[in-house]
């Protein structure tokens, strides 16, 4: 894990030191729609950069779910402004920009082409991710997920060459996250914990590990929903984010993944937020994979995260899945597509374009037809 991770109030203070340590002369400075100028973040990083006498080259306007052409944007003012280092000041969708963007700067063909597999990462700019909203992991995993406007399509890559250099995480910088924003990162987190918690083979230190981050993300969710400046339990979410994706979950194991490739498909055709995708499909997800030879990990994962005293494995398993979809409507997350106003004509579309790259799910692999039927038990 070559990430250097600086947690807590006021760790923006490393900035310098760090700066200094990588002789950094030049940088990126990427971010969003605006948070960062809202809460003081962007004013506290100009000021360490000019006090530092780096140069600094914008890019603002990262979208979520960002864009590949976004992506174009900033390689090119790497190459122009010599950049040695990309500081991500936001959220998700910010830091995976940068990371495209860190290794499309070495590569002269179309970016696109790292998430179709034309080609892999070589060479990339180090990052430094400030980071502002729990919910990726993109702060310390080595992958990013873009979305081509043209072509409706959105696709992960990876590298471990794409690892931040080092994140600063300050959990007062959360504090600002909406209600909405802050639920939708929490059922990010928990699904990606489920994704690889529901994997072969077993694992017994990664799956208590995995229940662990379940348990801190479902004791805190209420307390920073009621209270969005309670900085212990927004220092809890944060770094439960960070550990539910950085590798340590899934060594040893073949994550599942079937609902992420899923969702992506949504929020490609619908711009709909990662996170609400997930709630919405991940007990559907659950419903329909569930069988006489798997419940017995549906049954583990209820006894251990939900204390269900239940005794036979499959009742047990069914409680679990509904106790998965209460906690994400206690978040206020939706629970149907139709209530985010999507509706069945793009499912077999969907479905489709989910199979085109690879298989889709591991823990129990999924056929069009089963993908289609996940899309209508959450409609
Ligand atoms: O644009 P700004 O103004 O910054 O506002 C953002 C944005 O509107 C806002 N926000 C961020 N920090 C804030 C804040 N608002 C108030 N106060 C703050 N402190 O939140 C909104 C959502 O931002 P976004 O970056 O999209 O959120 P998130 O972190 O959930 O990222 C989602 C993206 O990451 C991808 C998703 O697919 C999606 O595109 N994923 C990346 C992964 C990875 N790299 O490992 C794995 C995930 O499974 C996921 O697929
Ligand atoms: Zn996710």
């Amino acid at each position: 894990m070559p990430t250097e991770i600086f947690f807590g109030r006021n760790q923006i203070e490393v900035l310098s030191k760090q700066l200094k340590k990588g002789n950094i002369k030049s940088v990126l400075l990427a971010y969003g729609h605006g948070s960062i100028k809202r809460i003081g973040l962007y004013d506290k990083i100009v000021s360490i950069l000019n006090e530092s006498s780096v140069k600094i080259t914008e890019l603002p306007g990262i979208d979520p779910n960002p864009r590949i052409s976004s992506v174009a944007k900033g390689a090119g003012l790497c190459r122009e402004n010599k950049v040695d280092l990309i500081i991500a000041a936001g959220a998700g969708s910010v830091i995976d920009c940068c990371k495209a963007i860190a290794a499309a700067r070495y590569y002269n063909g179309d970016p696109w082409d790292f998430f179709i597999r034309k080609t892999s990462v070589k060479k990339a700019l180090p990052i430094c991710a400030i980071l502002t909203l729990a919910a990726t992991g993109s702060e310390m995993n080595g992958g990013c997920v873009l979305t081509n406007e043209k072509t409706q399509e959105k696709l992960p890559m990876g590298s471990i060459r794409l690892k931040p250099k080092f994140s600063i995480l300050d959990p007062t910088c959360t504090f600002s996250v909406s209600k909405s924003q802050t639920a939708a990162g929490i059922a990010d987190i928990t699904s990606h914990v489920f994704e690889q918690y529901f994997s072969y083979p077993d694992a017994a230190l990664q799956d208590y590990m995995s229940e662990a981050v379940l348990k801190t993300v479902i004791e805190n969710a209420p307390i920073v929903l009621a209270e969005p400046e309670n900085y212990e339990a927004r220092a809890n979410i944060m770094w439960a984010g960070t550990v539910a994706l950085n590798d340590l979950l899934e060594l040893g194991k073949d994550g599942d993944w079937a609902t992420h490739l899923i969702e992506h498909e949504l929020s490609a055709k619908y711009d709909i937020t990662h996170g609400v995708g997930l709630a919405i499909l991940t007990p559907n997800w659950m419903k329909k994979v569930l069988d006489e030879k798997n419940c017995s990990k549906f049954a583990k994962y209820g006894r251990n995260v939900w204390s269900i005293t239940e005794k036979d494995d499959m009742k047990t398993a069914l409680q679990a899945v509904e106790k998965t979809a209460a906690f994400f409507k206690s978040l206020g997350l939706p629970q149907k597509l139709s209530e985010i106003s999507i509706d069945s004509s793009k499912f077999e579309e969907m479905a489709a374009s989910a199979l085109k790259n690879c298989p889709v799910g591991r823990f129990k692999p999924l056929s069009k037809e089963d993908i289609v039927e996940i899309y209508r038990m959450s409609l």
